[in-house]
């Protein structure tokens, strides 16, 4: 047993050297690059550590039509980075893994969104940011979890067809006098959790509050006592008085949470919420990134432009 022990702190060491070596080079590259790193809430912890910013997809997008760096380094998945190109052309928008995307944003593809559309000829349609630049392009205006409600009320339509996350669309629904048309599309990891996973937790913690993000199911949005974006969340753990809080969403955001306030207990209710996506950034791809400036997002002009239209629109409303 303590010979086990002893090679488990053996092994604790070597990581943390290797990860102190390999932050060392990355460090040295960004200089050498004039990078910036845009950091989702739900990355690694030792990538959240990168972070020149770390926040939710509204915060990420506005911060990449700030910076005066020549490359963005987009920690996250593949439409957060596209939308950095599609409002940045000019910059070199790097994504560590090609392969880190949403399986949501694939659940809307033009060609069903045109046939929608013809459906409902008077609706304007309102486009979740988790999507591709394609869909984006087809869209009146864009939206993320965090402004979905004030996008919608923003125009002038009564009827807006909603895509891709029926979750979402389904609470904007509830807090506005238009029509929302749903589209069937969902996250897996949100919709993984459920009322009785909260319930129970709720049990354990009788004392706790109830976050959840907006992508959860309706029976776990209705136990909610917040619905919120991702940095939404990290505002309200900041302000509330409560010592615990039951959170629903991406494991990820614990990292964030649990540093900013150790005081408090941040409880995740079911083991499933995890984006594995999300998790495919490590220390070693953004080396490898930055080391050979892989992998550039560009979006084709004629669609990055209507794209850009659909997403400024929205940074015009919040
Ligand atoms: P936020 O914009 O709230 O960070 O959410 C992004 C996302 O992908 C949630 O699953
Ligand atoms: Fe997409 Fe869900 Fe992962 Fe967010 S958590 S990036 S919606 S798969």
């Amino acid at each position: 047993m303590l010979r086990t022990v002893a090679k488990e702190e053996h092994l604790d060491e070597l990581e943390r050297k290797y990860r102190a070596e390999v932050t060392e080079k990355i460090a040295v590259l960004k200089e050498k690059r004039n990078a910036i790193f845009l950091v989702h809430n739900y990355q690694r912890d030792e990538i959240q550590d990168l972070a020149d910013v770390l926040g939710d997809s509204l915060g990420l997008a506005r911060a990449a039509t700030r910076t005066d760096k020549d490359v963005i380094v987009f920690c996250g998945v593949h439409f957060m980075a596209e939308s950095a190109s599609i409002l940045n052309p000019e910059k070199t928008v790097l994504l560590p893994r090609l392969d880190a995307g949403c399986p949501m944003a694939d659940m809307v593809t033009v060609p069903e969104l045109k046939k929608m559309k013809e459906r409902f000829p008077d609706a304007a349609v309102v486009t979740y940011v988790n999507s591709s630049a394609a869909v984006k392009a087809e869209s009146d205006i864009v939206c993320t979890s965090a402004n979905a409600v004030k996008v919608v009320n923003s125009l002038k339509e009564k009827r807006v067809i909603f895509v891709p996350d029926r979750n979402l669309g389904r609470w904007v629904a509830k807090h506005t006098d238009k029509e929302v048309i749903l589209w069937p599309g969902y996250c897996w990891t949100h919709e993984c959790l459920r009322a009785a996973d909260v319930l129970a937790a709720k049990k354990k913690y009788p004392a706790a509050e109830v976050i959840a993000h907006p992508e959860c199911r309706e029976e776990v949005l209705e136990l909610a006592d917040a619905v919120l974006s991702t940095s939404g969340m990290v505002k309200y753990a900041k302000e509330s008085k409560t010592k615990t809080i039951i959170v629903g969403t991406e494991m990820g955001l614990g990292y964030r949470l649990r540093k900013e306030n150790p005081d408090k207990t941040f409880v995740f209710p079911a083991e499933c919420l995890v984006c594995p996506n999300m998790k495919l950034t490590t220390l070693d791809s953004v080396l490898h990134s930055l080391e050979n400036m892989v992998h550039e997002i560009r979006v084709d002009e004629d669609t990055r432009r209507k794209a850009n239209l659909a997403l400024t629109r929205m940074l015009e409303v919040v």
